[in-house]
């Protein structure tokens, strides 16, 4: 009878398949009112010969239900928790999702490293607007009305008396209407001329710089666009300063420095020439400064304005403008 018991357990026991199941298992067999409880208390009834023997069985019945239950308890513990894992993992050779980075286009780099050199010479960083009167872009800067120079620069009109800038020019006028000398300071900024090919985009991005004070000549211009050329370009570049004429200063020069690409010894890029046309220069014409207000005969100043783009194109050996503009990440990503 007692084996019955056992028998019957183990059936049940195999069907078992929940934590619910053989909880309520135990509590059938092991519980105050379970069957081995009962088993035992039956023990109080037996012959006092049979009683140790029954009671030995019915205690080795117990001990056995109460193992099995505890280690059906903890193998269905430990298989729960392998499928939780199981679900839960990731499989960490699949692919990765990737993510693009952003890079700093290259013309922001040039400009950013152009203005990085002027600021650590003390200069500061002024901007005006790109839609700019006729009288700052022009009149102020010494370009008469009908004089030739305008037709030099492509303008794109906006009426009669509003252009797109077509160079950073204007904001040397606004910083000089709004402050007196000393005034050292660069201006970058895009401009616009109506013009198209593999070197000129009708956008591009000029830096202008410009420095009055007393006493101001032209070793200071030579030494100050010395001391940048040869930060941007290497110490050893060599540097030569050509006459040339812009309305609002007097004299000008244009600055070439030696070939970067083959050294000064003729190249495609320097047109044989060994010499690359960097920036336009020049003392201040003492015209604008009478349109400022400024004393000519107190203060005196230099100018200059460079393209970025023309020196990105040289710096990265890059032979189409164009590509800064065409949003390819192909090219912008090797920067
Ligand atoms: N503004 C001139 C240009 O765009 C460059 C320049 C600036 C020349 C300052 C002299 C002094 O061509």
């Amino acid at each position: 009878m007692i084996e019955d018991l056992k028998q019957t357990f183990l059936n049940e026991l195999g069907s078992a398949t929940s934590a619910a199941d053989l909880f309520q298992l135990r509590v059938n067999y092991l519980g105050k009112k379970g069957t081995v409880t009962a088993a035992l208390k039956t023990l109080s009834s037996a012959s006092p010969e049979d009683r140790p023997l029954l009671g030995k069985k019915i205690n080795e019945v117990k001990q056995f239900i109460e193992a099995e239950l505890d280690s059906r308890e903890a193998s269905l513990k430990s298989e729960t928790l392998k499928k939780q894992l199981l679900a839960d993992s990731i499989d960490i050779t699949l692919p990765g999702k990737y993510t693009a980075f952003g890079r700093e286009h290259p013309i922001n780099k040039v400009l950013l490293e152009i203005v990085d050199i002027f600021v650590r010479m003390g200069f500061s960083v002024e901007q005006g607007p790109e839609v700019e009167q006729d009288y700052y872009n022009f009149e102020a800067l010494n370009f008469p009305k009908e004089h030739p120079a305008r037709d030099m620069q492509d303008t794109f009109f906006v009426s009669d008396d509003i252009v797109l800038r077509t160079h950073t020019s204007p904001v040397q006028v606004r910083e000089m209407e709004k402050r007196k000398p000393p005034v050292r300071f660069i201006a970058p900024g895009k401009v616009y001329r109506c013009d198209a090919d593999i070197t000129h985009t009708p956008m591009f991005n000029q830096v202008e710089g410009l420095m009055v004070d007393k006493n101001i000549t032209f070793s200071n211009l030579k030494g100050i666009l010395e001391a940048f050329l040869h930060r941007m370009f290497g110490p050893g570049t060599p540097i030569r300063f050509r006459p040339s004429f812009f309305p609002f200063t007097e004299p000008s020069a244009e600055v070439d420095i030696g070939c970067i690409l083959c050294g000064g010894s003729g190249c495609r890029v320097c047109k044989e020439s060994g010499w690359l046309e960097i920036l336009g220069a020049g003392m201040v014409n003492p015209a604008v400064f009478e349109f400022v207000g400024y004393d000519t005969e107190v203060y005196s100043g230099f100018a200059f304005g460079m393209g970025i783009e023309r020196i990105a194109m040289l710096k990265y050996s890059i032979d189409d403008i164009r590509l800064f503009y065409e949003n390819d990440i192909r090219f912008l990503g090797q920067f």
